[in-house]
């Protein structure tokens, strides 16, 4: 069977700590969109490991998957590899034929891109994720199994470098250098193709899960960045440029949507909001430079409410984990989780982070948006209508700080009175039994109710 993994809110919402605990028991984890700006931290015998293209499970033994919906850059991907065998460790990664390959010149573009968009600047990870997107709408993508096949290869670029080159030099009055070079690319991507064969690292990816699955394997698929995020169902423009939601596991992996949807599908949950990037936040507490808009150091909240935010923002370790850069913090959203719950339809939920919020006195959560004088439960279709939302807040007592290890050992009823009552509105409103509760950073600090492949 499948269990897919969904971010239900703007990324960074622990799914790397749920697809560790779930992932115990599937044999194979598959990402199914997206590309390095995916970071995730995973510790495993007391090392520290951080990565943003190698999906997780790698680390700890299963083989990892990048399906065809992702982007690849062989470059990190190597890295990547090549660190966790320095380390000792032997992961077994492969690729898809159909997945597309971030070039150079895609990360110089959503560089030169981002700058010239300004207002209308999703505030990328600029690892070239929307420019090889492009290409692959555009017809123009260089695909992993193109890499293995020089001819092709030579062909591909002779096609797209000089339109890439004349981009970035015409219309944006860039210099260009080696990333624009069609032999450099050819000689270097070749290369990697090499590799990629010697290593025996490409699949056809559909068949490849689907024979897994038909011998009775358990099969993770792992989103990354999250449902806001989504080029569909997201804040346009500001999101990514692929599908973290659910629909997306079918199409990035070649698996039917009845074998995804036979499975289960599970909305990662952080207890509160966070943000890295530009665009509305209705629930925003404090605010970023550079990435809240119009902010002068207070967005018009109190200093109390920035302390608040600074404070969540430390507690929950509120930096991006490839860019480092500080995250906007929120309360938790409602209408967006609402949003969520039907695009993905979810049939669990893990909320993580309970634990970061422990010791406040009142938890507040957006609970609707008054919009045009109307309130409204679920989030607009624009991103400015969005932006016009203010949220209509509710009010929660408190839970205090406990031993969450303790916590995490004891089960669900362990858990602080008032933290339940939260939980327990959350998975209410959503109509969602909650799986699992994230009460601490570290592996065994979840609360475990349901597990998915049982
Ligand atoms: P891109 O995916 O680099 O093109 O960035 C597009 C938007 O998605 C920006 O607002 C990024 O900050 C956001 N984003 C991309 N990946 C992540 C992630 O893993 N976590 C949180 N936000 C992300």
């Amino acid at each position: 069977m499948t269990v897919t993994i969904v971010g239900s809110q703007l990324g960074d919402e622990g799914k790397g700590g749920v697809v560790d605990l779930y992932g115990d028991a599937a044999d194979v984890v598959a990402r199914y969109q997206g590309g390095d700006n995916a970071g995730h931290t995973v510790v495993h015998d007391g090392t520290k490991y951080k990565l943003s293209l190698v999906p997780s499970g790698a680390v700890r033994g299963k083989i990892g998957i990048l399906g065809n919906g992702c982007v690849v850059n062989p470059e990190t991907l190597f890295d990547e590899i090549d660190t966790l065998r320095e380390r000792g460790l032997e992961p077994d990664v492969r690729v898809a034929e159909r997945a597309h390959v971030i070039l150079p010149y895609h990360r110089a573009l959503d560089g030169i891109e981002e700058a010239e968009k300004e207002d209308l600047a999703a505030g990328t990870t600029k690892r070239g994720i929307g420019p090889t997107y492009e290409d692959k709408a555009g017809r123009r993508g260089v695909r992993v199994g193109d890499l293995l096949d020089p001819d092709v290869l030579r062909e591909r670029l002779e096609y797209v470098v000089p339109q890439k080159k004349a981009l970035a030099e015409e219309v944006f009055d860039k210099e260009t250098g080696e990333e624009f070079d069609i032999d450099h690319l050819y000689e270097t991507y070749r290369e990697y193709g090499e590799r990629l064969a010697d290593e025996n690292m490409t699949v056809d990816c559909g068949t490849f899960l689907q024979e897994r699955i038909d011998a009775g394997e358990n099969v993770m698929l792992e989103g990354a960045q999250g449902t806001s995020l989504d080029i569909d169902h997201g804040v346009y423009p500001y999101v990514t440029s692929s599908n973290p939601t659910a629909g997306g596991a079918t199409v990035g992996t070649g698996l039917g949507p009845t074998v995804i949807g036979d499975g289960e599908v599970i909305g990662i949950v952080k207890a509160y909001l966070s943000r890295v990037g530009t665009g509305p936040l209705p629930t925003e507490l404090g605010g970023v430079e550079d990435q809240t808009p119009d902010y002068e150091g207070d967005v018009g909240t109190t200093a109390d409410e920035e302390e608040l935010a600074t404070y969540i923002r430390d507690e929950g370790g509120e930096y991006g984990t490839v860019t480092g850069r500080p995250r906007r913090v929120g309360w938790l959203d409602m209408p967006m989780l609402r949003h969520a719950a039907r695009a993905n339809g979810f049939t669990g939920l893990a909320v993580n982070h309970i634990d970061v919020l422990a010791g406040l006195e009142t938890v507040e959560v957006g609970h609707s948006y008054e919009f045009d004088g109307e309130e409204i439960f679920t989030m607009p279709p624009t991103t400015e209508q969005w932006g016009r939302c203010e949220a209509t807040f509710k009010s929660f007592d408190g839970w205090p700080e406990v031993d969450w290890a303790a916590v995490a050992d004891d089960g669900y009823e362990a858990i602080p009175e008032n933290a339940r009552t939260y939980l327990e509105y959350i998975a209410d409103e959503l109509d969602t039994p909650v799986y699992a509760v994230g009460v601490g950073p570290g592996r065994g600090e979840t609360v475990i109710v349901e597990n998915p492949y049982e």
